[in-house]
Parts: structure tokens; sequence; C-alpha cells
């Protein structure tokens, strides 16, 4: 029996939603057959137009099927029992909040100016036209402030139209694979590198070649001997081993580039926080070549949670561009890109840029000086000095199982530069960006405890 209620929602609605779970929770099974119209119609005392819209709804949903002459039945189709259906396991892995995370790229809650970003997205609110789609490539006004920046900070040459916003570095290299598949498909990526550019390229089918990094850069005799037309560098400060490419070297990767009609993609992920010296001026901008495809990223300097991302395509490729991407918008919303457009142009970035370096160091130092303290001699430091990072080497015979076995019971997190934990080089990373200026410290000791636990010839 039905209960239909004459004060509440329609009578029809009401109808429609218990037939409906009735026939969800297999009381109403498969081929039954539902009560005529005009039955139903008598039985509730209510018009036979109500029983007509229950009915018509559920058959719109699927639920029921008419047969001619015979009347309404329940979907021979239906899957029943919903409820009990085995409810899939999700893939994704609930991230697990570390006590002291030494991930290389984070920030502490404390870096991102909350106050000002607010008062900045109240601002562009109401200026913002909710009723129009936004540019597909990314906000004009957006774009024109970040040519300025990049020409001005990094020497980057390009004009406004040859800017797209991408909802992070992921992003970024779908739009440059996609669009140069017609012209190759391979690319040359450094070794070791930025493991997201393999897995973005592989997963568009370009065979990958890994070239392997030499005292100054890429092994260009491997590079040469490849054939291929597409690159990957990090030219300014090489991911992970922080290594820059001199002039020299700069200079023969253009030329190869020229020579071979190939692209070169600038990954130039965190110059702009450089605190040791200035940043070197970009690749994309030692002569206006047109070979190189310069990607940025607000994640290092301002945050990774915004995921604002950019890259700067050669002006031959932007009628590519815009053709193969005729239908898609940037990713960004379109709040994120004004209010991001506006902190630059009042002259926040460049005061927030300048307080990042200030304080990068200072947890740089900070981090240096509690690793000489805690784990001594045991490591030596394989790379400093820029970053949110420090690279060390066990000096000791380690288990490396066992270590992270221990890391993980004490809720610590470290990184490896092999993306794994097989170690072969025996390096780790240890971020101090994610950590306030008084944590580092007593993360440091925390993490030494496990590992000299874990040396083998302390055992
Ligand atoms: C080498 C490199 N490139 C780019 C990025 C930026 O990534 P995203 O823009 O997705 O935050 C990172 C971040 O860690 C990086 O390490």
């Amino acid at each position: 029996m039905y209960k239909l209620e004459k004060s509440g929602s329609p009578l029809y609605m009401q109808l429609y939603m218990q037939i409906k779970e009735d026939i969800v929770n297999n009381i109403l099974k498969a081929n039954t057959k539902l009560p005529s119209i005009r039955k139903m119609s008598s039985d509730y005392k209510i018009s036979k137009t109500t029983v007509e819209s229950a009915y018509s709804q559920l058959y719109a949903e699927g639920y029921i099927e008419s047969h001619p002459q015979s009347g309404y039945f329940v979907s021979k189709d239906i899957v029943q029992n919903f409820t009990s259906l085995p409810i899939e396991k999700s893939n994704q892995q609930i991230e697990k909040q570390y006590k002291y995370d030494f991930y290389q790229a984070k920030h502490s809650e404390d870096v991102f100016p909350k106050k000002l970003w607010s008062k900045l997205h109240n601002k562009v609110i109401s200026s913002i036209d909710f009723g129009s789609y936004p540019n597909k490539q990314g906000d004009l006004n957006l774009r024109k402030e970040l040519s300025a920046y990049l020409s001005e900070s990094r020497a980057v040459i390009c004009d406004e139209e040859q800017i797209v916003i991408c909802s992070g570095f992921s992003d970024s290299m779908f739009i440059i694979s996609t669009m140069l598949k017609k012209f190759t498909s391979s690319i040359a990526i450094e070794y070791p590198g930025y493991n997201v550019v393999q897995e973005v390229f592989s997963l568009q089918n370009y065979k990958i070649t890994n070239i392997p990094l030499l005292k100054n850069g890429i092994d260009l005799k491997i590079l040469k001997n490849s054939k291929d037309k597409l690159l990957y560098v990090t030219p300014s400060h090489q991911y992970p081993t922080g290594k820059t490419i001199p002039i020299s070297k700069r200079m023969e990767l253009i030329n190869w580039a020229c020579e071979n009609d190939a692209y070169i993609i600038e990954d130039d992920y965190d110059s702009e926080l450089s605190y040791n010296n200035r940043p070197i001026p970009s690749l994309q901008g030692i002569n206006d070549n047109q070979r190189v495809i310069y990607s940025g990223t607000f994640s290092k300097a301002l945050s990774p949670a915004i995921r604002v991302s950019y890259i700067v395509l050669p002006k031959k490729l932007v009628p590519i561009y815009k053709k193969i991407f005729n239908f898609s918008f940037s990713g960004v919303p379109i709040d994120i890109q004004k209010s991001l457009e506006l902190f630059i142009k009042e002259g926040h970035w460049d005061k927030h840029i300048r307080k990042m370096r200030t304080l990068n160091k200072k947890k740089h130092d900070l981090m240096k000086k509690a690793i000489k303290e805690y784990l001594k001699d045991s490591v030596s430091i394989l790379r400093e000095g820029s970053g949110l990072t420090i690279l060390i080497k066990a000096k000791i015979d380690m288990d490396w199982e066992k270590l992270f076995t221990l890391l993980e019971e004490n809720s610590i997190k470290v990184y490896s530069t092999t993306c794994d934990s097989n170690l072969k080089d025996n390096t780790i990373y240890l971020g101090f960006g994610g950590f306030k200026e008084d944590k580092i410290s007593i993360a440091v000791e925390s993490f030494s405890k496990q590992w000299f636990k874990a040396a083998k010839n302390t055992n």
C-alpha cells in the first residue's frame, strides 16, 4: 500500500517515488505487471491523470516498460537491489597526513597571503561578467600582466597572444603533447627528471628517450643520435639535481633545435625563487629563435593549491594551438585568474617573491644547520642553496627498507630522487618548505632518530 498525503509534494510525485523505491529494493521484481491506471485511480481515490503522470515519469526513466494492450511492467533489464550491489573500492588513496612531511614542493600554511587574496578576490568578483564565457586561452589581462612580468624577470620574449593559462604542469604538458602530435611521436627527456613529463607523454603514446645528465646538462651526443625533435629540460635549475646549464651549453641546445627543426620545452618551474644568486635568464629569451616552448607555474612561489601554470608558445605554434583547442577553455576558474591578475598588477607578486626568497633562504639555512647537528657525518649534502629542498646522500650503510618502515610508523615522510624507495643512489630529499621555521630543527631531529636506528653498522 502506498501512502499518499494531500499536503506535501504533488501526489503523482509521491506515487512515483514510492513505486520507484519498491522497484529499486526488489519488492516489485522485473517483469511484474503494475496495476492498471484505472485500478490505481480507484484504489487510491486519485485522478487518472495523477497515476498517468507517475507512470510516465517511471517510464521516462526506464523503470517500467509499456506493453501495448497489456499495460505497464517493471522493466526486464532493471538492476535491482541497488543497495546490495557490491560497492567498488575506490582506487583513490586517502592521503595520509604526516607529522613531518619533507615534501619538496610544499609551503607551510602561513605562506599564502590569505587576507590580501580574499580582499582582491572580493574586489574582482563584482567586475566579472558571470553571464559570459571567459577567454579560452586564459584571461587576456592576466596574460598581459604575465608577459610583462616574464619579460622583466625572466627575459622571456613574448606577447600575450603566445601565452596559454593552464591548470597545472600536467595540463601544460597535455596541451603541448596534443599540439605536437602531428609534428613528432617521440620526446627526449633529461634523466633523472620530473616524472610527470614522462607520464603525460607516454599517455599520449610518445616514445620516450631518456638523455643522461653530464656535469653541464644533458649529453648532447646521445640527444643528437636519438633523432628526436622534441626535448624537455629544466635548464635554470635542473630537477632533481639543482644544476644550471651554462650559457655555452644553452647555445648548443638552441643550435641543435634550429638545425634539426626541433622544439625544446623549457620547464622554468622555480627560478624566480633563487636566493643565492640572481635567476639565470631563460633559454627562451636567448634569441627570438622560436624553438622554445616556455613553461612556468605559480605552484612554487605562490600556491600549489590554486593550480595555475602557463605556457609561452613560439609564434608559429599559436595558430596550431588555436585550431586544435578551439573547443576548450582554460581550466582555471575566472575568479582565480582575475585575482591573480590584480595580485600582479598591484605589485603584490613582486613583493611576495622577495618575501619568499628571504623566507626560503632562512628555512634552508635552518635545515642545513639541523642536518649538520643531528645527522652529523652520516650524510653528505649533494644539493643545497636553492629551491625548497636539500638533497642528502647516506655515507653510512643503511637498511633502507627498515628506515622507511620506521619513518612510516613515526609519521615521517621523506622522498627519494628515484620516485620509488629502492634508492639505488642512496639519496634523499629533505624539503623544508612545508615547515614553519620553528619546526625545522625538531623535524630533522625526529628523522635522525629513525635514521640511526636503521643504520646497519649500529645494529
Ligand atoms: C620540475 C617541476 N616542474 C613543474 C612543477 C610544477 O607543477 P604544478 O604546476 O603541477 O604544481 C614542479 C612541481 O613540483 C616540478 O618539480
